[in-house]
């Protein structure tokens, strides 16, 4: 089939790729034409595991072009693909500017019928709007349009596989032609024609893949109830973890037997900073205003949201208390993505921390392994190295934003010998404290009790260090 995607972000760029992978010919359009002029070139704009590879296979293969004539991408396709960004209005709405712009311009430039589909990420009714105004603005007995909301549950730094091995594929339509045509395009993913570059031919056993036919709004719904469950569900961890820290409990050893019970689940209750990004903070927030506009007391959302925030305040209070001055500080920061795996920086929580140390007048050394470039653009005044340890150079403190999984096997003996004091305030829970302290770390993370740190404690021995501290 032919498909245009409209919008190169995250979204258009692995869907329609993933689609021209299996086999559809796909034709991507932006009206940023550097966008285009630099995917033209090869070069893909974010980091996303696997996609620069497949996304270079399928332009040889020419089932995958890039254009700056949005007209012609709109012409040639049987279903086009809305992949345009949502950003948060500043009273929380999304913005749906870019979303009635596409359909404005789809509706003056198609001369055929055309399916238009949903992907961005949009509240619910949102469809109907569309289908309006492609209605009204459509060309004088010109085309047809057919809408459908087929929302993304894409991950990054996993959006790949996400795509190819998806949980569920939710279709809304209202019309049995538009779901015929949907069922074709998803057909090669749930048959798995496709060449896998994330496991390489030896795909996993197939996981139970649900396609729900759904409405329109339901399908919308579907999206931001589900982003906004996750959020709640961190905070709720978060909540579980403050609470730890008073009773002397351990959130690692709470969360994992909660987890055990299937109506739960081990996912999304790792406690620490709490949530960025583009899509679950500003989500969180569309739903809420969702929930305002239809007269319906959401206020639980109200709540996650408000704790989310105050992770920041309990993370740098953290970091006063153990350093007491702030100011002329060294600190040292590994991790800057909003999380890991990516490169994005959007909502990252390791933004607000960097705001605030460095109007405290701390003097800030960053690591991170793809966030650099962006995050340089925000905050100049930063020092970056393009290797972990630098960072830890006669530092007072290191503070750990990004659960990037490598930060687990650095050799802190050796980071242990660079700080100027071998404190370490770990945002994610990534490290364990045991095996901190007995390296000679001052060690402070979110739910894991001073009195367990205490009693964990193991002298210089180990290590071969003196202990700078032991307790948390
Ligand atoms: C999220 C959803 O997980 C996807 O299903 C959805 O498709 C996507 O938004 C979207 O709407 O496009 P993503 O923004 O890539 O995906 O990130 P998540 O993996 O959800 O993580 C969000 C934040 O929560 C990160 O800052 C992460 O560090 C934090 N997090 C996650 C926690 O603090 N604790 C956890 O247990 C899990």
């Amino acid at each position: 089939m032919r498909i245009s995607m409209i919008g190169c972000g995250h979204v258009g760029l692995v869907t329609g790729t993933c689609l021209a992978e299996a086999g559809h010919r796909v034709v991507c359009t932006d009206n940023d034409p550097e966008r285009i002029a630099t995917l033209k070139a090869g070069v893909v704009p974010i980091y996303e595991p696997h996609l620069d590879a497949m996304l270079a296979a399928n332009c040889r293969s020419q089932n995958l072009s890039f254009t700056s004539n949005a007209a012609e991408a709109v012409r040639t396709a049987d279903a086009i693909f809305i992949c345009v960004g949502t950003p948060p209005l500043e009273n929380g709405e999304a913005d749906l500017s870019a979303i009635d712009d596409v359909a404005r311009m789809v509706a003056s430039e198609a001369l055929a019928s055309k399916l238009v589909v949903e992907k961005s990420t949009v509240p619910a009714q949102t469809g109907q709007q569309l289908k309006r105004v492609l209605e009204v603005y459509r060309r004088e007995g010109g085309a047809k349009f057919r809408v459908a909301s087929n929302p993304e549950f894409l991950r990054e730094g996993t959006a790949v596989e996400d795509f190819l091995h998806p949980d569920r594929i939710v279709l809304g339509v209202e019309d049995e032609a538009t779901e015929r045509q949907l069922r074709e395009i998803y057909r090669p993913i749930l048959e798995r024609r496709f060449r896998c570059p994330v496991h390489l031919g030896a795909c996993p056993p197939a996981k139970s893949l649900e396609l729900l036919i759904t409405t329109m709004n339901s399908a919308e719904l579907i999206k931001h109830a589900s982003n906004s469950f996750l959020a709640m569900k961190i905070s709720y961890a978060n909540m579980i973890a403050d609470l730890c820290e008073k009773v002397g409990a351990d959130i690692k050893e709470v969360t994992r037997a909660m987890g055990l019970d299937p109506r739960i689940g081990p996912r999304f209750l790792d406690a620490g900073l709490g949530f960025g990004g583009f899509c679950l903070p500003k989500d969180i927030q569309a739903f809420i205003r969702l929930a305002e506009r239809s007269g319906v007391d959401f206020s639980m959302l109200k709540e996650a949201e408000r704790v989310n925030k105050r992770r920041i305040d309990l993370f740098v209070e953290k970091i006063r208390q153990a350093l007491w001055v702030v100011k002329d500080k060294q600190i040292g920061v590994l991790g800057l993505a909003f999380k890991a795996n990516t490169d994005d920086i959007r909502f990252a929580p390791s933004l607000d921390v960097l705001r605030r140390l460095i109007a405290e007048g701390a003097h800030v050394r960053a690591y991170d392994q793809e966030a650099m470039d962006k995050t340089s653009a925000v905050f100049p005044q930063v020092r970056y190295f393009r290797e972990p340890y630098e960072v830890a150079r006669n530092a007072d403190a290191l503070l750990i934003l990004t659960e990037w999984p490598e930060f687990r096997s650095l050799d802190w003996e050796r980071i242990h010998g660079m700080m100027g004091r071998p404190l370490i305030v770990d945002g994610r829970n990534l490290l364990e404290p045991k095996v901190m302290v007995e390296h000679g770390f001052e060690y402070y993370s979110f739910g894991r009790p001073e009195e367990s740190l205490a009693t964990q404690f193991v002298p210089a021995q180990v290590s071969g260090f003196s202990s700078a501290g032991a307790s948390a």
